[in-house]
């Protein structure tokens, strides 16, 4: 019987493969693997209070593309922690490759049961990642405990919304492995719980599919080639995926957020 992490691990390494990497290397709005460009990535943590010399933690920092961006911006440390070695493999070679070593850590492990140093970071930061990961009191919990008081989570991310039917929910956990996704107020809800104390939260869901359908568009341009390396298969599951998600963001039965909370 696998434990829950190899579970995750097993699962999320169909998902994050070179397929992946190359669809979103296409797709690309900026330096992470996620609809959210760049410049709205630093606002958001630059209204958090992200600067020099402080310590962040990226539970579920895929390619790092949040941590470089982080670090580029802000000459903060980031310590990323991911369970797909893949990623880990890509994220530590481009951290290389930009210089910053000395700034930028990567660990393998699962982001909920890993036993961070306490009250060692003064954010916690999360782009389109967490939707994975099924327990959000758990990773809450797990994160309050290695923050510092005061310490914030920053948070940009796919959440459900009054409107969406049981058969969306259903897909959207199936089609992205998003077991972890709710709405916004129940997120908040898990916040309160957890002991953090909400500060800001913006719906961007208009922004966040425009993306979406550029991405798209930029995915069906460069088709031929991407079929010609992966085959139909994943081209298909990736605009399909993709098409299906305009969709539900345009019937609002899915949405993006920023959600800012602070450590009680
Ligand atoms: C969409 S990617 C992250 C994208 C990243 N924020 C960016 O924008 O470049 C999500 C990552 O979360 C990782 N992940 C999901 N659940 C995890 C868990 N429980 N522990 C560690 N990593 C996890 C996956 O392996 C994947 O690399």
């Amino acid at each position: 019987m696998l434990s829950e992490t190899e579970e995750r691990r097993t699962r999320l390494t169909l998902i994050y493969g070179p397929a992946f990497r190359r669809a979103f290397e296409i797709f690309a709005l900026g330096t992470t693997d996620s609809p959210v460009r760049d410049d709205e990535v630093i606002e958001l943590a630059r209204s958090a209070g992200i600067s020099k010399e402080q310590r962040i933690l990226e539970p579920c920092s895929g390619s790092g593309g949040v941590s470089r961006l982080l670090t580029r911006e802000f000459r903060c440390e980031v310590l990323g922690i991911d369970v797909v070695p893949y990623q880990l493999d890509v994220a530590k070679s481009k951290a290389a490759h930009e210089g910053f070593q000395s700034l930028i850590a990567y660990i393998e492990g699962d982001a909920v049961t890993y036993a961070y140093p306490r009250e060692a970071f003064d954010a916690a930061i999360d782009v389109f990642a967490w939707v994975h990961v099924a327990d959000w009191p758990d990773l809450f919990r797990t994160i309050h405990e290695a923050l510092k008081p005061g310490g914030k989570i920053v948070m940009y991310d796919a959440f459900l919304t009054p409107k969406t039917t049981k058969q969306t929910e259903e897909a959207v956990k199936d089609k992205w492995f998003d077991p972890g996704i709710r709405t916004v107020d129940d997120c908040c809800l898990a916040f309160d719980r957890t002991g953090f104390r909400v500060i800001h939260k913006e719906d961007r869901r208009q922004r966040v599919l425009e993306s979406w359908r550029a991405g798209l568009a930029r995915l069906k341009e460069a088709a031929d080639e991407f079929i010609g390396e992966f085959g139909e298969e994943p081209y298909e599951l990736f605009s399909e995926t993709i098409s299906w998600t305009i969709r539900a963001h345009e019937e609002e039965e899915l949405t993006a957020a920023q959600i800012l909370a602070e450590k009680v």
